[in-house]
């Protein structure tokens, strides 16, 4: 591990020691099972790999200055896998189970926990799939949940730093009544074509709007939005976008830093009367947003003239970063530390 350049990561998947599983059949989750498999053994008719019965979940260790593990806001996580669990009908998963197996996965992976100086982090991956055979569009009976763990850098390679992302009104992530609210697998597929085309453009996301007005702003590919005005944290109200643990946090550090918060539809023009704005989720953490464009209106809004991220992306940034790194007092005790 010592050869290892924690500095340079990228966000992707690199193979460590063990992952933990659960399983659960008969009306019931079983104990935990420790593996050093990275492969897992599937029927080919289970519900997973046909009617997309998937959900995942995104969490963050941090290793701070006194060397201890620190997990951000773990229970968060586990409320919100289970109720994605409720929206595809799948068993949700205790939120003790969660955290007993987040625990149990970060300390068998205890070497690939980056350190406090590379500024990177270990990033936790639970998913929890239909593992019974169905041939109907029908729930499993039989689920499995697996947590695994990659040391990952920053998800948007240019780091904190200021990168343009793309309206595209040809393509919808998802509809308002539909599981835009889940983080499930096929709310990713439908982002894919997207995704793939706005990069190809030299983007870093796509920006989604509402599906059914095009009218106002949903959230990114990967990640809330948020934009800042006259001393105002504004953010997006839909019922197609994850609610973001990230932004509920960024949410009640603004508030605590005297400034006002706004949960409300934002309508695609108000983008010209912002400050600073930016996308924010547990891989992207704040990636502030240099400009927007959409291009079938042929608009353009933008955010930094320097490419330097604004005055308050900086500081919420930083404020963020020192309660995950243990450097500042966990007043709001979203810290668990892991020994
Ligand atoms: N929106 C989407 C679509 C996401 O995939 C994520 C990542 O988890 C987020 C928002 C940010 O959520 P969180 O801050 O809980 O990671
Ligand atoms: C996360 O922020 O944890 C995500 O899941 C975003 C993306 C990698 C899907």
């Amino acid at each position: 591990m010592d050869t290892m350049d924690w500095s340079n990561l990228s966000f992707g998947y690199m193979k460590t020691d063990y992952n933990v599983r659960c399983y659960y059949r008969d009306g019931k989750w079983g104990e935990l099972e420790v593996s050093s498999s990275e492969q897992i053994n599937i029927h080919m008719a289970a519900t997973c790999l046909h009617y997309g019965q998937e959900a995942f979940e995104g969490l963050k260790v941090f290793r701070g200055k006194d060397g201890k593990a620190r997990v951000f806001r773990v229970d968060e996580n586990a409320k919100r896998l289970q109720s994605s669990c409720d929206g595809i009908l799948m068993a949700p998963l205790p939120t003790e189970i969660f955290i007993e197996a987040v625990e149990k996965v970060v300390k068998l992976n205890e070497r690939f926990i980056p350190p406090y100086e590379s500024g990177a982090s270990l990033y936790v991956r639970p998913l929890l799939i239909g593992m019974g055979a169905q041939v109907g569009v029908k729930p499993a009976k039989e689920y499995l949940f697996v947590v695994f763990v990659t040391p990952v850098g920053p998800y948007f390679k240019e780091g904190f730093k200021p990168t343009p992302m793309v309206i595209l009104r040809s393509y919808d992530r998802a509809a308002p009544l539909g599981t835009g609210i889940y983080k499930v697998g096929g709310n990713y597929a439908a982002s894919l074509v997207a995704g793939e085309k706005a990069h190809e453009m030299g983007y870093s996301a796509v920006l989604y709007l509402d599906a059914k007005e095009k009218k106002y702003i949903d959230e990114c590919g990967p990640a809330n939005f948020f934009a800042i005005k006259n001393n105002t944290y504004i953010t997006p109200k839909s019922s197609s976008i994850l609610p973001s643990i990230t932004n509920k946090s960024l949410m009640a550090l603004a508030e605590s830093m005297g400034m006002k918060v706004e949960r409300r539809q934002i309508p695609e023009e108000e983008l010209s009367t912002f400050e600073e704005a930016g996308a924010c989720g547990t891989a992207a953490v704040i990636s502030p947003i240099l400009r927007i464009d959409d291009l079938e209106e042929d608009k353009s809004y933008v955010f930094s003239k320097d490419g330097k991220p604004g005055p308050v992306c900086e500081k919420l940034y930083h404020k963020l970063r020192a309660i995950q790194y243990g450097d500042e007092p966990d007043t709001f005790g979203w810290v668990r530390i892991i020994e």
